[in-house]
């Protein structure tokens, strides 16, 4: 198994140079981890624009769904904003944070063909960013359901390069309620642990116009990391992943006798276990985060050609493994 060695990404930090960043979730404009990840890109240096849903949008893999309406008919997530405000809007305080009543791969839509054009300068996007999600995205199951990957997946197929990250904090908070500096704290760690391995990256993509090659992307999972989950993992290494493996659940069904309502229950069919491209040689994401690790998996829109395709992409950061 490979790591991402800390000195390395150190050491490559002082040569990266802003890059344009847009920045997306599937909990919520208003979610702890994408306001800590916006806080530290920004930090960074980078040039941020976040537009991400008003409501929850868990669960809506690549769905394109658009407003309905001008204005939100229920309360955005958490009541910011309420019923009756417009379907999408910023901060009043900050110009590039912005949530739209849609999916999450909507919301990467307007941004690139409305947002991105009218309020800012038709800024270029060198790398679309989905979360930190709260809540692990694994396996096969999750790619084709998660509106965090899909936001990722739906940017690739707009020829963009995207990223993917998730975590097992899987609270669904309110970032006014939650958001601090403790750098102790889950959100707080994800984001750290994002900037940092961007950065690796952005380094070794040096004066290449792309970062990942066309049609490829990244699906990054953060294990239980701190203390407000409970967890002493405070800086989980990198592992070069494969997103297939032993020991994934899917879901299915099982009728309740005494509610007569049908519940969904876990099965381990290790279908998802069957390895028939790529490198099966990788530990899969889930076994990775078991530990204090977290798990890097190139997937591109070209199943059939995935081994050529994603080895290119790992050249991109071979040298930062060790
Ligand atoms: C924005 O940039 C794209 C790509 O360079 C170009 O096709 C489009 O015409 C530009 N739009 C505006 C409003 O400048
Ligand atoms: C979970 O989220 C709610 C809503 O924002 C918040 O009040 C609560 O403090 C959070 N719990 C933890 C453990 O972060
Ligand atoms: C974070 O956790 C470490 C290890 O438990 C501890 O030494 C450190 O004081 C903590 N930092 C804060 C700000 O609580």
């Amino acid at each position: 198994m490979k790591f991402i060695s800390l000195f390395a990404i150190a050491t490559s930090l002082a040569a990266v140079s802003a890059k344009n960043i847009l920045l997306t979730n599937d909990d919520g404009w208003a979610a702890t981890n994408i306001r800590a990840f916006y806080r530290d890109l920004k930090a960074a240096g980078h040039n941020v624009v976040m537009v991400a849903p008003a409501v929850q949008m868990s669960g809506n893999g690549g769905k394109f769904q658009l407003a309905a309406s001008n204005t939100l008919e229920t309360d955005a997530e958490f009541g910011y904003p309420p019923a009756g405000s417009p379907s999408w809007g910023h901060e009043e305080d900050d110009l590039n944070v912005w949530y739209y009543n849609g999916t999450p791969a909507a919301c990467v839509g307007v941004a690139l063909d409305y947002i991105l054009p009218t309020y800012f300068n038709n800024m270029t996007v060198d790398v679309v960013l989905g979360g930190p999600n709260e809540g692990t995205n694994l396996g096969e199951r999750d790619f084709v359901l998660s509106g965090t990957i899909g936001a990722a997946y739906y940017a690739t197929e707009r020829g963009y390069s995207a990223i993917a990250f998730s975590g097992a904090n899987s609270n669904n908070s309110f970032f006014k309620d939650t958001l601090d500096d403790d750098p102790n704290h889950s959100a707080n760690i994800y984001s750290k642990k994002s900037v940092e391995l961007l950065d690796a990256l952005f380094e070794k993509q040096g004066n290449n116009e792309r970062l990942f090659p066309l049609s490829t992307g990244l699906n990054v999972n953060y294990p239980k990391a701190g203390s407000d989950v409970g967890s002493d993992c405070l800086d989980p290494v990198f592992y070069h992943s494969r997103q297939t493996g032993p020991n994934y659940f899917v879901y299915s069904a099982k009728v309740n006798e005494e509610t007569n309502l049908v519940e969904y229950i876990s099965s381990y069919d290790n279908v998802l276990d069957v390895c028939a491209a790529g490198d099966c040689s990788l530990p899969a994401e889930f076994e990775i985060i078991k530990n204090c690790a977290s798990s890097i998996t190139v997937f591109s829109l070209d199943p059939d050609s995935k081994k050529k395709v994603t080895d290119d992409v790992i050249a991109k950061f071979d040298s930062i493994l060790s």
